[in-house]
């Protein structure tokens, strides 16, 4: 029997993107800490390094997660060969996953120079064929997860007339459409036009489609679905720094907040990877965290001296006694 858990959300539903070298475990263990999203993403994975066993070994971090907090979570491939595609997604299906889903929007060059990511958009027959790759891969496990896309509007110009239909055709169960082309990578604003335009197309297909695109918050989130009829929409980037973004009770969110979040990310964070490893990464996210109160940007600088998870949390006592402990209560500019 096929396990559909997208028949079971309620709409609109709001979905957290999958984000490469964020969406990690100890990310996505902050957010459902503090605000679960109605579905969860992995970061994106290569189906050819995970058919391959020394690439296996070291992808298998990032499709790691809290089978009781996370659910329902998706795990997202990305490859241009179908034969990958249907045995990773096989995989998928067997590590417990809810939901694989395909990668055919990323614009990086490497990405796209293997034909994978928004490259795909040019390969339309490909691309079709690695969908159905996809779901013959999880038909063959007993236990058959939905198979899902998410894409961009067009490679160059804007194709959602003809790509998308192509797409329909093999009935995924939800699209996830980021509402620019490749070309415009994230520098123009999101065509929310366009998703209206998509849940049109998708009319009567029973296939779901996602806005994604510059979503600020959950009140923005809402009104998007509104407007376009999307039955779900994607936040990425407004995630970041803000584990309380998919919580619809959190209204003010004060500094002190902010920073004993920053502290118990990177606590998971360490916990996780082992202390100092890959700490890089974590010093990405203190730049979203360290933001909208004063003396954030000089918290920031300090904190990009940090190396371990007791560097971070010394650095932010220090800040804390040298502006006062007022700041604690202050809520976020
Ligand atoms: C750092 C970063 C990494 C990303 N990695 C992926 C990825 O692995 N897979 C994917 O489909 N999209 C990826 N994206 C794109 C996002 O999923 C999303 O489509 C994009 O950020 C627009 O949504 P937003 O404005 O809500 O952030 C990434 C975006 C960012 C900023």
């Amino acid at each position: 029997m096929e396990e559909n858990f997208w028949k079971q959300l309620k709409k609109p539903f709001f979905a957290l993107a999958p984000m490469d070298d964020v969406t990690d475990f100890p990310f996505r263990t902050m957010l459902a800490l503090h605000g679960k999203p109605d579905v969860l993403w992995t970061e994106f994975v290569s189906a050819d390094g995970l058919m391959h066993p020394d690439g296996l070994k070291a992808l298998l971090p990032k499709l790691e997660y809290d089978g009781e907090a996370e659910r329902p979570i998706v795990a997202q491939l990305f490859s241009a060969s179908p034969e990958k595609i249907r045995q990773a997604a096989y995989l998928i299906a067997d590590l417990g996953f809810d939901g694989v889903d395909i990668n055919m929007g990323c614009p990086d060059k490497a990405i796209n120079k293997q034909g994978a990511g928004a490259a795909l958009i040019k390969s339309p027959s490909l691309a079709a064929e690695i969908i159905i790759a996809a779901k013959e891969g999880v038909a063959s496990h007993h236990r058959p997860i939905p198979v899902s896309v998410k894409t961009r509007i067009g490679w160059n110009e804007d194709e959602l007339e003809t790509w998308l239909p192509t797409l329909l055709a093999t009935r995924p169960a939800a699209i996830t459409v980021h509402a620019r082309t490749r070309k415009e990578m994230s520098l123009v604003p999101a065509r929310w036009d366009r998703i209206a335009r998509a849940v049109e197309i998708a009319k009567g297909t029973g296939v779901l489609i996602i806005g994604n695109g510059d979503v600020t918050d959950l009140a923005d989130a809402h009104a998007k679905a509104r407007e376009t009829g999307a039955d779900g929409v994607m936040l990425g980037r407004a995630a970041l720094g803000n584990p309380w973004v998919f919580n619809a009770h959190k209204k003010d969110i004060r500094v002190e907040e902010k920073l004993l979040a920053l502290i118990e990310h990177s606590k998971i964070f360490e916990q996780f990877y082992g202390e100092g490893h890959r700490f890089d990464v974590m010093r990405k996210h203190y730049k979203a965290y360290a933001n909208g109160f004063s003396g954030a940007r000089q918290l920031r600088t300090t904190l990009m001296e940090s190396k371990n998870a007791a560097d971070a949390e010394r650095i932010v006592a220090e800040f804390i006694a040298s502006v006062g402990a007022e700041i604690k209560r202050s809520v976020l500019e």
